[in-house]
């Protein structure tokens, strides 16, 4: 075979039960529900049932989810102490992946990857990676991490966990709603990472590790971080079109613009627009969301007729810095999302595994003479 799938487009590399996206229609479907279904009415807790068991829960398997991720809730000791030995030196998406290996180095059972045990583990990774983030944040801003607090969910309780202070209605539905939209998005590559890893039956705490490395990239999950600098940069609608004709000048992409699946909005993007408008109608910072609104304005017009559109993380970045969130925490909260994701995909593929080893093609020299060194 000579041809080469390059960056593995249009490549089916598995079948799954989870997620499929229809990029030209716009379309995200969890397991046989449009996102904005979910967005609408449902909550973190539910889309990690249903991507778990490819069905929604009832009222006493909900209950019984919510309960074990309560749990889960608080770090061990040793994880506790790592996080405030890095929090001076190390960056919050690498303090993540460091802290999920640790916690996987600590499970006794850590390499049993029946079924029932890697369902703990997803659950065991969903609440310890908030509690993670958060202690984080916490100790660098010189406070203590705060407790989890049983009566909160999980987003409403992350928030918490941030500040110490109850979030407002609005910031706990806000905050849901993301978690869901960043809850799975069928072979991305932070997914496809986890499941090369798992691939070879290494445990799924390697794999998560793994797929937070991935994720951290400015072509991935990093795209809202950087969102945030290029809309910082900008500052005023003037420097709009000399800031964006600039950095086209120089070759370089606009962030948080285009998708390799959709060629249309993504309605990810969609909903947190939604949700901005509603965010900003009381947030002191709403001038960055109505500045990244003029920003989506001007790249319609200039890049018109190009499949380029503002995709999640166009608006996650000024939905997080409405709701107070330092930026360079936005990359994490993906992940925070997505382990619902990642767990769901390993379990599909631990349950029916091949090792995934594709080819490279042989473009090198041919048929050498080797020469000892001393010749050379
Ligand atoms: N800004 C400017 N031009 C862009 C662009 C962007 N954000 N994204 C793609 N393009 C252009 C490319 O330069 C290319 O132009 P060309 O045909 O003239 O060479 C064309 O659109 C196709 O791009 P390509 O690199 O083939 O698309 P891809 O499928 O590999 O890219 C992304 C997908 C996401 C990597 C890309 O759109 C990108 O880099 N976006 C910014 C990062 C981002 O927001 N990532 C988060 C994704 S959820």
């Amino acid at each position: 075979m000579t041809e080469i799938a390059r960056g593995l487009e249009g490549i089916n590399v598995t079948a799954t039960k989870l997620c499929r996206i229809d990029g030209q229609k716009g379309e995200l479907i969890y397991s046989g529900y449009n996102i904005y279904d979910l967005a609408d009415k449902s909550s973190f807790e539910e889309v990690a049932f249903l991507l778990w068991n490819q069905r929604l829960p009832n009222k006493q398997e909900l209950s019984d989810l919510k309960t074990l991720l309560n749990k889960e809730r608080p770090l061990d000791n040793i994880v506790e102490r790592l996080i405030r030995e890095l929090w001076p030196h190390v960056r919050p998406m690498r303090t993540l992946e460091i802290a999920v290996e640790v916690i996987g180095a600590i499970d006794p059972d850590s390499s049993d990857l029946t079924q029932p045990t890697l369902r703990t583990t997803a659950a065991r990774l969903t609440a310890k990676m908030a509690t993670v983030i958060a202690a984080y944040d916490r100790l660098r801003n010189g406070k203590e991490p705060v407790a989890p607090r049983d009566d909160l969910g999980h987003a409403a309780n992350f928030l918490y966990m941030l500040t110490g202070e109850e979030p407002t209605e609005l910031a706990k539905r806000v905050m849901d709603v993301a978690f869901i939209l960043h809850a799975e998005h069928e072979m991305n590559a932070s997914t496809f990472s986890a499941m090369v890893t798992g691939s070879t039956l290494s445990d799924m705490y390697s794999a998560i590790a793994s797929a937070i490395g991935t994720l951290k990239g400015p072509l991935h999950g990093g795209a809202n971080e950087a969102v945030f600098k290029t809309v910082d940069a900008i500052k005023e609608e003037k420097n709009i079109a000399p800031h964006v004709e600039a950095l086209l000048g120089r070759g370089e992409r606009v962030m948080g613009i285009g998708h390799r699946i959709y060629k249309t909005t993504d309605p990810r993007a969609v909903i947190l627009e939604r949700l901005g408008h509603q965010v900003a109608e009381t947030s002191p910072d709403r001038w960055y969301f109505d500045l990244s609104l003029k920003l989506r304005d001007y790249l319609a017009r200039k890049l018109e007729g190009r499949p380029l559109y503002p995709n999640v993380d166009f608006f996650s970045a000024s939905v997080y810095r409405m709701l107070g969130i330092p930026s360079d925490l936005y990359t994490p909260i993906f992940a925070l999302a997505r382990i619902t994701g990642w767990t769901a995909h390993l379990l599909e593929q631990y349950a029916d595994n091949r090792l995934v080893r594709p080819n490279a093609l042989y473009e090198g020299a041919a048929n050498r003479e080797y020469i000892p060194v001393e010749s050379r």
